[in-house]
Order: structure tokens, then sequence, then C-alpha cells
């Protein structure tokens, strides 16, 4: 499959684990590095305001955050499309237009939504951190074509996307140093978590339903050898 370039990775995400959920700190800085930096090119239109409320901000945040974008909306009681500012329940803005000036902007290649991509490629957010801490010289021979980056991790080598990330970029509130790896990291698990914001309640209702199981399974085994004793 075009996936067979992905090695086996395991970076050991903190929130792998049966019993783990994700780390709301790094779903914040990942969120602060999707919006400064990613959303320049990338839309996550899946992904609404309200839906980061209690994850990894306070309404308040949002409600603020919301406000500074300008969402058409419409048609009013005249028939005609408007302008208002965001409200939580808008979806994360888009960088462009329509396809056609997603390409333009990028050489003919078109920034993909990121809504699902921790679940569209193999590997998921382990992919997503290789590719972005990936990029680096091209090995001797192999011809790139002018707007194409090496990158090892992507399908064929040569990615429309520059090195997004470098040293410093972004600056966290919470004095995280925000080196390349530290942001990859980040917005990895933030884009994890938007591929999958029902994680957390659904590992929580499976540790709930086998326990569960299991209390049933010690009352029914009990209720069977109280319940054939006379006949042993
Ligand atoms: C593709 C992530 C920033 C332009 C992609 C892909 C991912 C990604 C996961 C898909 C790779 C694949 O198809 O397997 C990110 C993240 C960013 C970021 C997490 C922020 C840290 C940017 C920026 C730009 C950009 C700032 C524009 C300057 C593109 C383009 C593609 C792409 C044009 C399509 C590449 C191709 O098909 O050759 N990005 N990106 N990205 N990204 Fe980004």
């Amino acid at each position: 499959s075009s996936d067979d370039h992905v090695p086996s990775l395991d970076y050991g995400w903190g929130h792998a684990g049966f019993f783990d959920a994700f780390d709301a700190k790094a779903i914040r800085r990942g969120y602060q590095v999707y919006k400064e930096v990613c959303a320049t090119c990338h839309s996550l239109d899946k992904i609404h305001f309200r839906e980061l409320v209690g994850v990894s901000h306070s309404a308040e945040e949002l409600i603020a955050s919301s406000s500074e974008i300008d969402v058409i909306d419409g048609p009013n009681d005249e028939g005609e499309m408007f302008e208002r500012p965001g409200k939580l329940t808008d979806p994360l803005p888009k960088p462009y237009a329509n396809e056609e000036a997603g390409r333009a902007a990028n050489g003919g290649a078109l920034p993909p939504d990121l809504s699902l991509m921790a679940k569209a490629r193999h590997g998921g957010a382990d992919y997503i951190f290789a590719l972005l801490t990936g990029y680096c010289d091209a090995p001797a021979g192999k011809v790139m074509l002018p707007g194409l980056y090496y990158n090892p991790y992507f399908a064929g080598g040569a990615i429309a996307m520059p090195p997004p990330l470098m040293d410093g970029q972004v600056e966290y509130a919470d004095g995280t140093p925000a080196t390349m790896s530290q942001m990859a990291k980040d917005v990895s698990v933030f884009l994890n978590w938007a591929a999958e914001p029902e994680h957390d309640a659904r590992k929580k209702q499976g540790v709930t339903y086998l326990f569960t199981l299991g209390l049933i399974l010690c009352v029914t085994g009990y209720y069977k050898r109280f319940r054939w004793s006379p006949l042993k």
C-alpha cells in the first residue's frame, strides 16, 4: 500500500495505555501550535470551538478566541449573506476560501484538512510526529523538483509542505521550551485528540465495562456453585 514507507513507530505516548487519558496540557499547547503555525495552510473543520471547552480551555477563553474570527452567515430575512463575529458553535476557521485558492498558495498541492489525519494515515500520531521532525537532506542522487522537500516519512519522499516547525516558533504560556520536537509532540497529541475526541470517555467506559463484567462473573460463578452444590 502507499503506507509501506512508514516504519513501525512507537513513541510511547502518554495516552497510549489502556488506562491513559490524553495529556490536557499537551492538547492546549498543541492547539496553540496548530492555530499559530498549521492553520496558515490547513483547516480542521470537523472541530468546533466548543469541543475544546473543558478539554484544554475554559468556555471564557474560547468565547474570546472564537469572537476574533469573522464568519459568513446567512441568508438573513432579506436573503442576504452577512458577516458576524465567530462563536463557540463555529468550526475552526479555514485558511482558504476553496480548493483552488489552497492549491494556488501551495504550488499546486493541497494542504489536507487535518481533522482525521491521525486516523487517515497508518501510524497516527506517530506518523505525524515523524513527518514533522523528519525533514532532512535528500540522499545523494535523488532529484528533487522545485517546491518539494525531502522527507523520508512521506510517501515518495518528496512533500510539498515546507518544514513547518523550527525552534522557538511559538511561545508557550506554561513556560515549556518550544523546541521543534516539543511542538511536534504537542501538535501530534492535539491532532490525535481532534481525530478521536471521544478517546478518554471511551477508555473510561471500557474500564467500567470490564469491571462490571468481572463483577457479574463473580456473582454468576458463586450462584452456580451455590445452586448446584446439593447435586455434588
Ligand atoms: C500536508 C501536517 C503546517 C502545507 C500535511 C500532512 C500533514 C500535515 C499530516 C499530510 C501528509 C500526508 O499526506 O501524509 C501539518 C502540521 C503543521 C503543518 C501538523 C503545523 C505544525 C503546514 C504549513 C503549510 C503546510 C504551515 C504551508 C506553508 C502543506 C501542504 C501539504 C501538507 C501543501 C500537502 C503535501 C503534499 O501533498 O505534497 N501537513 N502541516 N502545512 N501540508 Fe502541512
